[in-house]
């Protein structure tokens, strides 16, 4: 037993920690393990632990829950340091007793940002003229570009990171638009709630904050990008599953799409080399949530879920 009376935990973090939760946790006395197990691996050594704590490149799926709860096992925790739980199969993870907790209130912000980050990108072609200036080039006729202040951003879903970039682009002189399936919220205002289809046809950058759908269809497939309005910015930061990346090809090659800004795809990291080399898409390998303050959040959350947890 620790000083507040709970017993000692074996707690795997397996995709890292912030130091603030493994401090704080090693200073409760449990004790904190950072190996980073396969897949296959961790099938063998989950069941060893009392919690695991996974970001979205592990997946507990219900053989991994199958192997944590196997006779002799002794997980009785699985915590997402990070919002989207589409990597656990949280459900059977529950019917099998064990509890499962994210820490959705850290990384509204650096999301956002990175978000907005897209947009200058695409907005100025930023990431091409990096790129060619690197490669020896001068292309300063090449890139001509537009502004946000005064463009229409469309958010499709609202909670905590479609709220914040509502703010942020309106500070920047962007007219807002939001859709949520559930309707219009109260208390925003300054922000037009409109149903998808205006969304899509109106707004010159499209930006999704919503999880996966539970059938995992995506929200922008081949009939949305006939919608939209005739070269839109489209910025998925949120989860690959929620674009058909086909059919934004074709839209970007057919110039009904703008270009893309992508954080996240459908197979990470991504193979499909039309994506990875396309001169409209600005791209980051899934880093929405990695900064300094966004893990440090997260990794004070993770330690109060855990005394929370054992406490009740
Ligand atoms: C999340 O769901 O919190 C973000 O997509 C970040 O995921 P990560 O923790 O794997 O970077």
């Amino acid at each position: 037993m620790n000083q507040e009376g709970l017993s000692m935990l074996k707690i795997l973090a397996n995709d890292g920690i912030d130091q603030i939760a493994a401090d704080c946790l090693s200073q409760q006395g449990h004790s904190i393990y950072t190996d980073n197990f396969d897949q296959e691996m961790l099938k063998e050594k989950i069941g060893n632990y009392d919690v695991i704590i996974v970001r979205s490149a592990t997946t507990l799926d219900a053989s991994m829950i199958d192997a944590a709860t196997a006779d002799g096992a002794n997980l009785k925790l699985i915590i997402r340091a990070g919002v989207g739980l589409d990597n656990i199969d949280v459900e059977y993870a529950q019917s099998k007793g064990i509890g499962v907790r994210n820490t959705p209130n850290s990384s509204s912000t650096s999301v956002a940002e990175l978000a907005l980050g897209h947009m200058f990108n695409l907005a100025r072609h930023i990431h091409m003229a990096n790129v060619t200036m690197r490669q020896g080039q001068w292309n300063k006729k090449h890139y001509n570009g537009i502004q946000l202040y005064g463009r229409t951003l469309g958010i499709i879903g609202f909670g905590r990171i479609g709220q914040e970039i509502a703010s942020k682009a309106s500070a920047l002189g962007m007219k807002v638009l939001y859709y949520v399936r559930s309707g219009k919220k109260e208390g925003f205002d300054d922000f037009t709630f409109a149903d998808l289809d205006t969304l899509l046809s109106e707004s010159d950058f499209i930006t999704l904050h919503t999880p996966s759908s539970s059938d995992n269809r995506p929200i922008i497939d081949k009939n949305a990008l006939t919608k939209i309005k005739k070269g839109a910015y489209l910025i998925n930061t949120a989860r690959g599953n929620l674009v058909d990346y086909d059919a934004l090809l074709e839209a970007l090659e057919e110039g009904r799409l703008g270009g893309a800004g992508l954080d996240v795809f459908d197979v990470e990291p991504p193979i499909n080399p039309k994506l990875m080399n396309h001169p409209k898409i600005s791209m980051t390998p899934h880093i929405g949530a990695s900064t300094e303050e966004a893990q440090r959040g997260i990794g004070a959350e993770v330690c109060a879920v855990i005394t929370d947890f054992f406490e009740k």
